[in-house]
């Protein structure tokens, strides 16, 4: 009979598509999938690190794990990604249940780990970081869908005071332009209409000497495809060049993800985000320029070590100013091997919590601002699946992100089509499906 895994991923759409390469791997060694743990031969958690909360989740589903291996003693367990190497000295302690803990550059290694768990059985622990791996020559194993996730370039170099990223996933390497553009061909070949280009900082993307922009032109070109969108970018990387090309191809989504932390330059110094609120300002100014209609979202964190009550106004003034169509918002959360986390001026929990509150509350006033001026506009939409509240309804996403329900009339998935924007209400627009020719007259 058949071998059979089990995967579920956890932080991010890197993750999500590295469990797609994991998975390519697998079924290359003669694996197939199974949505059930208890019957599955091997079973892995793809994890994530960026904020304690999301490593507790993955402890809590190691203690699920821990008991199917009580049950089976015989299934593999396989711990992945960003949390490989706090695992690691976890696993030597008191975790030796776990069979195989590879981190995000050892995942090409699992064909070898395989053989070598049934030479020697015992523990088999990968949590190298490379400079070179980019997985180029492994397409991933993609269920159908509207999207597909493609990586695009790996790690980050920048070294925010805060984050734990750089460590985990190391140092930014670029795959080719050919490679990309020919994962997107075959993306188009396999059914997707729309690809998502990934990276932990997307635009500073760099192979010998193209940059990001060249790199979206190339996509831009792959026929068959109905959007192009690319998630994170780095403000410091948003260049004239960039916006001009977004501009230029009506293909590429007209949003982008801008992501802000902290409002009060001292804080952003303490970052090191490498700007300040005043260029951050002006970059949106120059982005809505470019881009006509465009959506910007962000990113912010509350509570940062030494955040005083002025540096946090200036968050919330830089908020108001900007108003950003949507934001997560996340209390700073200390992390291992990070310059902020030995900060001695951290800020009580009930302080975060308080200003995360205060963020909430602005954000969703500047949503719903934001949404309320698409009322009366026709925008198309490509439709992704069905609404959560109505069967009878469809949900898809405006090309400045922003999701929008209505009826399905004869609409099907993966169509892009004309809605008119009736009414905005929470964080969702609700539209009518317009016929073709009334967009015409
Ligand atoms: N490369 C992306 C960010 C990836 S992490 C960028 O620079 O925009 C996604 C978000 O998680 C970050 O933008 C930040 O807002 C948040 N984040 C990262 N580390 C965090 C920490 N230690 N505590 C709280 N939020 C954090
Ligand atoms: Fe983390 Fe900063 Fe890199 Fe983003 S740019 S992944 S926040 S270090
Ligand atoms: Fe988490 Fe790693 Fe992504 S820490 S957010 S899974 S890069």
């Amino acid at each position: 009979m058949q071998k059979t895994y089990f995967i579920e991923t956890y932080g991010c759409q890197m993750n999500v598509a590295d469990s797609e390469l994991v998975e390519s791997i697998l079924k290359r060694e003669g694996y197939c999938a199974t949505q059930n743990m208890h019957a599955a031969d091997a079973i892995f958690i793809n994890t994530c690190a960026i904020r304690e909360h999301a490593e507790e989740k993955v402890h809590s589903r190691l203690g699920t794990f821990h008991k199917v291996k009580k049950e089976r003693p015989e299934v593999i367990v396989g711990v992945l990604g960003c949390m490989a190497q706090n695992l690691k000295d976890e696993l030597l302690e008191n975790k030796p249940y776990i069979d195989i803990i590879l981190g995000p550059d050892s995942y090409r290694s699992l064909s070898d780990v395989f053989s070598r768990k049934t030479k020697y059985n015992g523990n088999v622990v990968d949590t190298k970081l490379s400079r070179f791996e980019v997985y180029d020559d492994l397409f991933p194993s993609r269920k159908e869908g509207v999207n597909a996730w493609i990586s695009i370039m790996r790690g980050c170099d920048k070294f925010c005071t805060f984050c734990i990223v750089p460590f985990t996933r190391g140092r930014e390497r670029s795959r080719s332009v050919e490679s990309i553009r020919q994962e997107a061909s075959e993306a188009v070949a396999n059914g997707f209409v729309e690809v998502t280009l990934l990276g932990q900082n997307v635009n500073s993307y760099r192979h010998e000497k193209r940059k990001f922009h060249h790199l979206l032109e190339e996509v831009a070109s792959v026929s068959g495809l109905k959007r192009i969108r690319y998630i994170s970018p780095h403000p410091q990387d948003v260049t004239d060049e960039l916006l001009s090309v977004m501009a230029a191809y009506p293909v590429i989504c007209n949003s982008i993800h801008l992501p802000l932390q902290a409002g009060s330059n001292r804080i952003l110094k303490r970052m090191n985000r490498t700007y300040s609120k005043e260029h951050f300002i002006a970059l949106a100014d120059k982005i809505r320029a470019y881009l006509p209609g465009v959506g910007i979202s962000t990113d912010i964190i509350v509570g940062f070590p030494g955040e005083q009550e002025a540096d946090f106004r200036e968050t919330l003034n830089v908020m108001d100013s900007v108003k950003f169509d949507s934001a997560f918002t996340f209390k700073y959360s200390p992390r291992p091997y990070t310059k902020a986390e030995q900060y001695s001026d951290q800020i009580p929990e009930v302080v975060k919590q308080e200003r995360l509150q205060l963020v909430i509350d602005v954000q969703r006033k500047n949503t719903l601002l934001q949404n309320r001026k698409m009322i009366g506009k026709v925008e198309m939409i490509l439709v992704e699946k069905d609404s959560k509240r109505a069967a009878d309804q469809w949900a898809g996403r405006t090309d400045s992100n922003k999701w929008v329900i209505f009826d399905k009339c004869d609409a099907k998935i993966k169509d892009l089509v004309p809605v008119r924007i009736m009414d905005a209400k929470g964080i969702s627009l609700h539209g009518e499906l317009l016929e073709t020719e009334e967009v015409l007259l």
